[in-house]
């Protein structure tokens, strides 16, 4: 299939942008990843596993899709790589994607978030080629969910920096949108999970430490709930909303859609192992917003979204990807 359009995807090289990059290369479209190469985690610390998790990404797809090693704080080379490839779609995910992160260092998480967005939107306000723009924001901006599930206009209470800065570039999207005409569409995600990540989030922690023997930590006993999305639900739904003509100017939750407890994906994760997993249950985390659901609704209905992986099915997805690994003589 050929396709004339190109895709710019700041940030594409990572966990998310690998598979919306692969996928819409499936799809014949012209792809320009543009990345800064940045590793969250301590390389000293780091396991082979995480190489792999590196390695999974862009298979089959790595010589079709344009690399440029940029960082979105640097205007000049972005808007040159901008200018250069001429996108109709920029799809923006380049940002410090951890919210822990995000608190003890806001100076990164602001430049990282807030001027790499403003950097991109003075870019596009002075050219004619991009028919959309797609922020990234999250689930975070909401804060501690007041009702269940969290729609699109659920008070946004932030409570961390990351959250703040993230609602930050959906306003400064919304007001450079209306001041100049920019084609936006913004996407709420949370708590993605699946092959290819290397920021140790929850679910990878989890299957780590049982294929390792080593105790998975429940805060508060793994009560609080995550509306945990399995990446390739979330792709599509990227997708879906970066081409959708329904989906211009507005704001989507693209989710699972359902608030599951921690512990859940625990109890997944030893049966698929077969034996007791070593628990430790440790105190309550003040510092996470109190989540859930968010409401996918208005996703469906505009625009089709329709995520295939329930937890059960995405978990056991990411657990044959270990197996795998743990079973493989690259291990060594
Ligand atoms: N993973 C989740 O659960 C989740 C949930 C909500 C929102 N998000 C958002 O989705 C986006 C992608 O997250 P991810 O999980 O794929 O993270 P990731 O770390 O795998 O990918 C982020 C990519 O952005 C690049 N990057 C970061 N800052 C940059 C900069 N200033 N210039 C150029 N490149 C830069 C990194 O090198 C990395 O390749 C982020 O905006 C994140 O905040 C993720």
């Amino acid at each position: 299939m050929v396709n004339q359009e190109t895709v710019f995807i700041t940030g594409g090289a990572g966990f998310l942008g690998s598979y919306i990059a692969s996928k819409l290369v499936a799809e014949g479209y012209k792809v320009v990843v543009y990345d800064a190469f940045i590793r969250y985690s301590n390389p000293f610390f780091d396991s082979k596993f995480l190489e792999r998790q590196f390695q999974s990404r862009f298979q089959g797809t790595k010589d079709k899709v344009i690399f440029v090693r940029g960082d979105t704080s640097h205007k000049s080379f972005l808007q040159k790589s901008i200018l250069d490839h001429k996108p109709s779609v920029i799809i923006h995910l380049a940002a410090l994607p951890i919210a822990d992160i995000g608190d003890k260092n806001p100076d990164e998480a602001i430049s990282s978030i807030i001027d790499g967005t403003i950097n991109i939107l003075n870019i596009i306000k002075d050219v004619n080629f991009v028919r959309r723009f797609v922020y990234t924001s999250s689930s975070m901006v909401y804060g501690d969910f007041e009702h269940n599930p969290a729609d699109e206009e659920h008070p946004k209470k932030p409570k961390s920096i990351y959250g703040g800065t993230k609602l930050a570039g959906e306003v400064l999207t919304e007001a450079y949108a209306r001041r100049y005409r920019i084609p936006y569409t913004i996407i709420r995600p949370s708590a993605i999970y699946g092959p290819g990540d290397v920021n140790r989030r929850v679910v990878q922690i989890f299957l780590e430490n049982a294929f390792e023997d080593r105790p998975i930590k429940l805060h508060n006993g793994g009560t609080s709930k995550l509306d945990f999305s399995f990446v390739e639900d979330i792709a599509d739904g990227f997708i879906l909303a970066a081409f959708h003509p329904k989906a211009e100017n507005q704001i989507f939750n693209i989710t699972r859609g359902e608030g599951r407890q921690l512990k859940e994906a625990v109890d997944i994760i030893q049966n698929l192992i077969g034996h007791p997993l070593k628990i430790e249950i440790t105190s309550p985390d003040f510092h996470r917003p109190e989540r859930g659901a968010l409401s996918i609704e208005k996703a469906k209905k505009l625009i089709g979204y329709d995520p295939k992986y329930s937890l059960e099915q995405g978990v056991e997805k990411y657990y044959q990807f270990f197996k795998q690994f743990y079973t493989d003589d690259a291990r060594e």
